[in-house]
């Protein structure tokens, strides 16, 4: 099916816009009354996600109520552990959590990396219906964690300020470590490319934790895995998205990939000088969109004043936070659309 709007692929492609198009991380969530009534007649996160039905609903509400110019599938990156043999819950207000975890080699040497097909035959079957019924609306972009993030939350079980088991996993295994990212690496790739013929027009990789590893770790445990996932793709436009990287993007303009993420502590200045040959999404600071709409306006504005010139997607820095006002997600859109 033809898309008629395709803004979201030009810019990543680099060709000519008539406007910047706008989308925001997490669009697709808690800020929406609609997703919350979807959500509270349900047992929890996960029947959501593995609903296709309704994951599509969810994933189409952005579109219809804010206006945003692309869709991105309603589902998490934790279904790839799930997928390898680690279930995880979703407990309401704190988070993520897996009872199994990852701490030696016969852990690892259990894992699956076959039957992606099958294990996650509900993204799958969620992203044909999402095509289906945005009948070309907007592109549907797909997803997936990095290995080194994905690596943290089954080392480490859970969310954590510091990841220090993870990280110290790293530094007392790095053999494991390694063969750990590879089979990660491997199911990824494969999961991006069912996502793909599935219908994605357009894939993001989260690598939420990037920003605690040092340059030298983060190279050698972040990047080298980033870097044969973009060499295996090649059928649509990828993002890379490192938060907390800035120490790396001179490395990252080596990436075969067509659009770089910036988190709001990025130098735009910086990161258009440092890039050649890519598109930068973000980086508006979440938490503008607390601010009252006059300082939203001003301050998506002059973010966009800042990439003039540059290929550029807007987007927040991270994903959207839970308690922000749709209203002022509207303001942020209107902003973007409204710029000249
Ligand atoms: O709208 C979208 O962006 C699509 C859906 C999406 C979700 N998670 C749904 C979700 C996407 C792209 C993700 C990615 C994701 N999941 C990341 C990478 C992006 C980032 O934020 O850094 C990470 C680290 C996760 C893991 C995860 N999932 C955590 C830590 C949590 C709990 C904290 C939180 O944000 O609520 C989740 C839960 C989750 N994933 C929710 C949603 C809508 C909230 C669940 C609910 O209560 O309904």
């Amino acid at each position: 099916m033809k898309l008629k709007n395709d803004l979201i692929l030009k810019a990543a492609k680099g060709q000519n816009v008539e406007r910047t198009p706008v989308w925001l991380m997490r669009q697709a969530g808690r800020i929406l009354p609609e997703y919350r009534k979807i959500r509270n007649s349900l047992s929890g996160f996960k029947e959501l996600v593995e609903t296709p039905q309704l994951a599509a609903e969810v994933t189409i509400q952005p579109v219809d109520i804010l206006k945003v110019d692309a869709a991105i599938i309603f589902s998490d990156i934790l279904v790839i552990p799930e997928s390898m043999g680690l279930k995880y819950e979703m407990i309401e207000k704190k988070g993520p959590f897996f009872s199994k975890t990852i701490s030696n080699r016969n852990d690892i040497n259990a894992l699956n990396v076959s039957n992606v097909e099958d294990h996650l035959s509900y993204v799958f079957e969620a992203i044909k219906i999402t095509k289906h019924e945005l009948s070309g609306r907007v592109p549907l972009i797909g997803f997936a964690g990095a290995p080194w993030t994905i690596l943290a939350y089954m080392v480490e079980g859970q969310g954590s300020k510091t990841f220090s088991k993870a990280k110290s996993f790293l530094y007392r295994e790095p053999e494991l470590a390694h063969l750990l990212l590879n089979k990660i690496t491997e199911i990824t790739i494969k999961y991006l490319k069912l996502q793909i013929k599935a219908g994605a027009d357009l894939v993001q990789v989260f690598d939420s934790w990037a920003g605690i590893l040092s340059p030298e770790y983060y190279e050698e445990f972040g990047l080298k895995y980033l870097e044969i996932i973009c060499n295996s793709i090649n059928e649509v436009p990828k993002t890379i998205f490192s938060k907390g990287a800035f120490f790396a993007l001179e490395k990252m303009n080596g990436l075969n990939c067509e659009t770089i993420g910036l988190d709001w502590t990025m130098s735009i200045k910086n990161a258009t000088q440092t890039f050649n040959n890519k598109t930068l999404q973000g980086n508006l600071d979440p938490c503008v969109l607390y601010g009252d709409y006059n300082t939203i306006e001003k301050k998506t504005k002059e973010m966009l004043h800042k990439f003039e010139n540059y290929r550029h997607i807007a987007n927040l820095g991270h994903g959207v936070y839970p308690d922000t006002d749709p209203e002022k997600v509207k303001c942020f859109i209107e902003s973007v659309k409204s710029y000249k």
